[in-house]
């Protein structure tokens, strides 16, 4: 392959990559999904092929080795003694045949043998890790990041389910299953949860798992929270030698477990099983979004084992995503921060897995025409219209998406949509880069629409978090004349202030308290972390992720700003220190050094810097044998996973790259090293094993 290819995956690659770990982030850490489950498990499968086609370029980051997440440090961390794993996905029969045949094969059993198999629907809550030690609930732990999670045994002791003591139970006894909402006792949760202006739940998973990570147990005594039991993690001895004697005495034990499953002889069986809880999924009261298959015999379970994140002898087969077809009424345009224009679908509002759906994505112009960038047919090359019959799919809690079009209902008189040739918020002229399926607004601060975006962000949570002052107040301070960028937030109180010409608490809906509130939350946001006041600045492919790394990599806004104003200027070796940032794609890197090249930026920093303060990223705060060097991991770790290792050199201070440079101080290789140790060796690097680094590091 040509270096340029090459180059062309590895950012692929990378930037799924990333994708995954944002999404992930989001969905176990804050109980608030970016995705939809079926969106974010076919980033997953697109960026499982793309690996399995390009091995050797695989990034050393490996997202899909931390799916799950670190266990939040408002929690006591519990080691789980037998990782609490994950399971891998089937999309469609021939996935399910598949994993038949290779568990067939991993156990020297002929193709034709027909293996028994427990099937059990795939609820959709968290998984629970319950320790009772001499028969008495010890710790409740969640999954976390599978090998260590939170305790909430606090709150699992609210849940009727969950037995407190267990007669005749071994000395150790770790029960796993899952906690969830049912789907009645969710909407009413959420109709409490509106009636006292709270937090409204996602869907019954997110309203789940915020539950059960409550600091106050009160809180969760009141949430209806559920638990099915359905397997085993540490125990001092054996008590079943099947699934399906396990679960008669985990019931027998006072566990609620799942009445729903199935045993199943050979494949046929598990797949009309999955037809038939497909069939009444609707008509079930808890979320189920597939069916787990589990190979029946503990001793063949053991034999099977487990890869680094899901066991061998379980497949999760998932249903496909609800959908309904509604007409859409009209497409808008809608302009981002950066200039982007996404279309929007206006729909007939339709009801799709119990939620009202009245608009949708449609990505953008190509997806709008039918065909990729690269002449590549989207739905058969079928172009979508104003007018026409639309099947939109949810699969869970994010924005809704359109699948299909109804051909046979399209009406003679429908046009074409034609995408507008000037930006819808401020007539200006569209760009359509090369390669990409993205139209933006070049008019950066003189559109309206993306000064509006770009204020919003700015003030967003993952800004400068500035409470009360939302979209509605900034359209309406823009279109005073009052603001214009951010800086003029920070001016508020000095421009329209009480003793001002214009003062904010003259204007209608506001008045002299609203207005000192706004004023005192502005000026508490003048104190901003590094990677806060970089994520606020709201560039390009420089989100939450990568304004962390950044503000970890630099430390300073000083160091960071020096540095980003050297790329500008043509630096190439900044540049390539930057690209080389363990977490830093080529996309990033290019649009940071597009962003301090401007007289704008330069402008608007100069400016912002004499209203705010930046303080240090907060990561650094060790001194350590390796505080400030430079280090590289290679190969495969034994004691930690790479990210675990990446995080816990960065805690004790270090740099983590992905090449070795001048810079490298230490290449730390595990087993199966290669061109990187190779590198460090020629360059004099220093080399250590794992368990030198961690002896170097604790010493
Ligand atoms: S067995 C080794 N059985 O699905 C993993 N998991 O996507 C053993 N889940 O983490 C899990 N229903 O939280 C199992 N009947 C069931 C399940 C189930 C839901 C969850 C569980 C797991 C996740 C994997």
């Amino acid at each position: 392959m040509k270096n340029f290819g090459k180059k062309i995956i590895i950012n692929k690659l990378t930037a799924l990559a990333k994708e995954i770990e944002l999404a992930s982030k989001k969905y176990f850490q804050e109980d608030s999904p970016l995705l939809s489950d079926g969106e974010f498990d076919s980033l997953v499968a697109r960026y499982k092929k793309l690996k399995k086609e390009n091995p050797n370029l695989v990034p050393d980051n490996d997202p899909i080795l931390k799916i799950g997440s670190p266990p939040s440090s408002a929690f006591a961390k519990v080691e789980h003694n037998v990782p609490l794993l994950s399971l891998s996905n089937a999309f469609g029969q021939d996935d399910v045949i598949r994993f038949d045949e290779s568990v067939k094969r991993f156990l020297g059993l002929e193709f034709s043998h027909e293996l028994d198999y427990m099937a059990e629907p795939k609820i959709d809550g968290l998984s629970l890790g319950l320790k009772y030690i001499n028969g008495k609930l010890f710790t409740a732990a969640t999954r976390g990041d599978g090998k260590i999670g939170e305790d909430v045994t606090h709150n699992a002791i609210t849940i009727r389910d969950i037995p407190k003591t267990i007669s005749n139970a071994p000395e150790v006894l770790e029960v796993r299953g899952e906690v969830y909402i049912l789907k009645s006792e969710f909407n009413k949760l959420n109709e409490f949860q509106r009636s006292k202006k709270e937090k409204i739940f996602a869907n019954a998973r997110n309203a789940a798992a915020g539950s059960l990570r409550q600091l106050d147990s009160e809180v969760t005594k009141n949430r209806p929270l559920r638990f099915f039991a359905y397997s085993l993690g540490t125990i001092s001895h054996n008590l079943a030698s099947s699934q399906k004697q396990l679960m008669k005495v985990l019931s027998n034990f006072g566990f609620t477990i799942n009445e729903d499953r199935h045993s199943c002889r050979g494949v046929n069986q598990l797949l009309q099983t999955y037809e038939h809880i497909c069939n009444k999924r609707e008509s079930l009261d808890y979320e189920v979004d597939g069916v787990v298959y589990k190979v029946n015999n503990f001793s063949y379970q053991e034999i099977l084992g487990a890869r680094s994140n899901s066991p061998r002898w379980a497949i999760a087969h998932k249903f496909p995503p609800e959908e309904s077809f509604t007409k859409l009424l009209s497409i808008e345009i809608q302009v981002g921060r950066t200039g982007t224009l996404s279309p929007v679908a206006k729909l007939a509002p339709v009801e799709i897995g119990g939620v009202m759906v009245s608009s949708a994505t449609l990505h953008n112009e190509d997806f709008i025409k039918g065909f990729d960038n690269a002449g590549n047919r989207i739905r058969d090359g079928i172009d979508i219209r104003v007018g026409d019959l639309v099947s939109v799919y949810r699969a869970g809690d994010v924005i809704p998406k359109v699948k299909s079009i109804n051909l046979a209902e399209r009406t003679i008189d429908s046009k074409p949509f034609f995408f507008p040739n000037c930006c819808p918020g401020c007539g200006g002229k569209l760009i359509k880069q090369k390669d990409e399926s993205v139209i933006r607004c070049h008019a950066g601060l003189s559109c309206r629409a993306q000064v509006l975006e770009r204020m919003k962000h700015f003030v967003s949570k993952q800004g400068c978090s500035i409470e009360g002052l939302g979209k509605k107040q900034i359209i309406s301070f823009y279109d005073l004349g009052w603001l214009s960028t951010p800086v003029d937030i920070f001016r508020l109180k000095l421009n329209h202030g009480k003793n001002s010409d214009k003062p904010l608490e003259k204007l209608a809906n506001w008045g002299r308290k609203s207005a000192e509130n706004l004023f005192d939350s502005i000026d508490d946001s003048r104190d901003l972390g590094l990677e806060r006041f970089i994520n606020a600045l709201g560039i390009r492919y420089v989100g939450e992720v990568v304004s962390l790394t950044l503000a970890r990599y630099y430390e300073t806004w000083t160091v960071f700003h020096k540095k980003m104003l050297n790329i500008a200027r043509g630096k190439t070796d900044d540049f390539e220190e930057l690209n080389n940032i363990d977490g830093i794609g080529l996309k990033s890197a290019e649009e940071l050094r597009i962003y301090f090249e401007s007289k704008e930026t330069e402008k608007l920093v100069e400016e912002l810097l004499l209203e705010i303060n930046v303080t240090r990223s907060v990561s650094r705060t060790v001194l350590s044998p390796v505080s400030g060097l430079t280090v590289v991991f290679t190969g495969s770790l034994e004691a930690m996973s790479r990210s675990e290792a990446k995080s816990f050199a960065e805690k004790m201070g270090a740099k983590v790259s992905n090449t070795i440079s001048l810079k490298t101080a230490i290449l730390i290789c595990g087993a199966g090293a290669g061109s990187k140790l190779r590198k460090a060796k020629e360059a004099g690097v220093k080399v250590l094993t794992e368990d030198e680094w961690v002896k170097l590091v604790k010493s």
